[in-house]
């Protein structure tokens, strides 16, 4: 989805011209009761992921679904019930209290720009799984040799490069991993989109494989496979102590994606074409998304996404039909995705501590060097230049303060050492940890999400109360993502809008 556009000018459905984002002006925060440090700390650093029994509380409580969750009304439970147990081996799989593979891993990537930033309001992890079927032999037995091949093909095909592997006998596994044209020892898996007419591409192992060749079980370049799950925990921040910030126990959200339906490349050139005609024609250039109830919000690109978020108690709670639209808002019609998903794209590799298959609790942002973009440009330096601070608001003063001189220039020697060291960038002070803290408890307190989930500090002087839609931004050159220019051979581009469209003034 070629959406630059939205860089240049205010693009807006008329509908959404009042900001909704109410918490921005009268954050929740200005409002609260004071808390104390040491109230703060113990607070971020209860879990309410686990029972104090060990168990995961979602989990025991879904079972016995309380009424008031149940949105269909059919008596259970049908969406994602957490089973996650955040105990992972050298290798990042995590494992349950018996010791048994959740099929769930860890991985690191390099946070999303802005938002995203652990200095602007959350630390946060992901997890992967794959279908069962790439996580089994031939036979169907659970093999994790099987499944870290698989997770290679998956990673070759999102970063669209070949992946290093620890050495496979591929005669064992029946595959030509490396396309070399035989089978033999190989330490990597290459990358090769189909191309009609030409022979032996790119293969699933184990039981996938044969489901594969078969037609069951599609492969494509940039497409996760069917049955990919993501778990993304949003958690608050703690702070050690020798003033060390780290990702805290008590989550602020528990997310979750699921890749329910296969769709082609063209499939999924339609539906980016059928919903720019479908905003086209609505009366205020909106989108419908429907609500799946306990399953969350269908983003109609093959994934249903599901979140969890902090009760006024503190306890972990489904979201809302308007809580969950939100999702949609981002792992939707953007061009910043890779099917639909951001961080697996972005995900670490060669160099890194198990070639990127960790948590954040066993190696954190210490020390992780700058990523690049696809034209070779350091990417967090790049937004730093072109955004003029490190934050979507302009608002956070402390990384503003590490990156710029008075006179709003950048400084080079900051930009040195972020080259080699995310955590100058990405890791705010204790004491900025410990404000966001209290500003996201205090807007989990109000149950004010719908008003927005940022913990912003003090009301924002860099947003509209009503936008000035369709007008210029005064932006004159939008810039390119992260990808790069869009439009390279296997990637189906659909422009966002085929002229003016929405915007009416109510
Ligand atoms: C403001 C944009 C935004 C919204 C809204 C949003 N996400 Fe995300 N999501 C992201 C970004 C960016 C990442 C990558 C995390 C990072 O870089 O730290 C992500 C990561 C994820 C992941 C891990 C897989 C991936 O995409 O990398 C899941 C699962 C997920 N989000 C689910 C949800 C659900 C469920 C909701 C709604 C409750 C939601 N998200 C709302 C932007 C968003």
């Amino acid at each position: 989805v070629d959406d630059a556009d939205l860089q240049l000018s205010f693009a807006l459905p008329a509908a959404a011209a009042a900001n909704p984002w109410r918490n921005l002006f009268a954050p929740p925060i200005a409002r609260a009761a004071p808390v104390s440090d040491r109230d703060v700390l113990s607070y971020v650093r209860e879990s309410n992921y686990f029972d104090p029994s060990g168990g995961i509380t979602l989990a025991r409580v879904l079972r016995a679904l309380p009424p008031q969750w149940d949105s269909d009304h059919d008596g259970r439970w049908n969406g994602y019930i957490p089973d996650a147990w955040f105990h992972f081996d050298e290798r990042g799989f995590d494992r349950a209290a018996d010791g048994r593979a959740t099929g769930w891993r860890a991985f690191a990537y390099a946070p999303f720009l802005g938002a995203f930033f652990p200095t602007n309001g959350a630390m946060d992890d992901v997890l992967i799984r794959l279908d069962p079927a790439l996580r089994e032999d031939a036979a169907g037995k659970a093999d994790e040799r099987v499944y870290a091949v698989n997770l290679a093909v998956v990673e070759t095909l999102i970063s669209r490069a070949d992946v290093a592997i620890e050495p496979v006998d591929e005669r064992a596994l029946g595959r030509d991993l490396d396309l070399d044209g035989r089978l033999g020892r190989a330490v990597r898996v290459a990358f090769r989109a189909p191309q009609p007419g030409r022979a032996a591409g790119m293969h699933y192992v184990g039981r996938a494989g044969a489901l594969q060749d078969r037609g069951e079980f599609p492969l494509g370049p940039g497409l996760f496979p069917l049955g990919t799950e993501f778990l993304h925990s949003v958690r608050y921040i703690d702070v050690g102590a020798r003033g060390q910030v780290a990702i805290a126990a008590r989550m602020k959200e528990l997310r979750y994606a699921k890749k329910v339906r296969w769709l082609t490349p063209a499939d999924l050139k339609a539906r980016a074409a059928a919903e720019v005609t479908e905003q086209a024609e609505s009366a205020d250039g909106v989108l419908q998304f429907l609500w799946q109830f306990d399953r969350g919000i269908y983003n109609d690109q093959g994934w249903l996404l599901q979140g969890f978020i902090e009760a006024a108690d503190g306890h972990l709670r489904p979201q809302s039909y308007e809580e969950s639209l939100a999702c949609v808002g981002c792992h939707g019609e953007i061009g910043a995705t890779t099917d639909s998903m951001f961080a697996f794209a972005r995900k670490l590799g060669r160099g890194t501590p198990s070639q990127g298959w960790f948590h954040w609790t066993q190696h954190d942002l210490h020390g992780i060097p700058e990523p690049r973009r696809r034209d070779g440009r350091y990417e967090y330096s790049f937004y730093l230049a072109n955004n003029g601070a490190a934050d979507d608001l302009r608002e956070n003063h402390e990384a503003w303060e590490r990156f710029f001189d008075a006179g709003d220039a950048l400084k080079p020697a900051a930009l040195e050492k972020l080259h080699t060291d995310v955590s100058v960038l990405l890791l705010p002070s204790a004491a900025r940890a410990l404000d966001l803290d209290r500003a996201s408890m205090a807007i989990a307190r109000a149950q004010a999400f719908a008003a927005g989930r940022e913990p912003v500090l003090s009301p924002t002087q860099h947003a509209h109360q009503r936008a000035p839609v369709d007008e210029k931004t005064g932006v004159a050159l939008a810039v390119d993502g992260p990808m790069g220019p869009v439009g390279s051979e296997d990637v189906a581009t659909v422009t966002r809008r085929p002229g003016p469209r929405g915007g009416r003034r109510p």
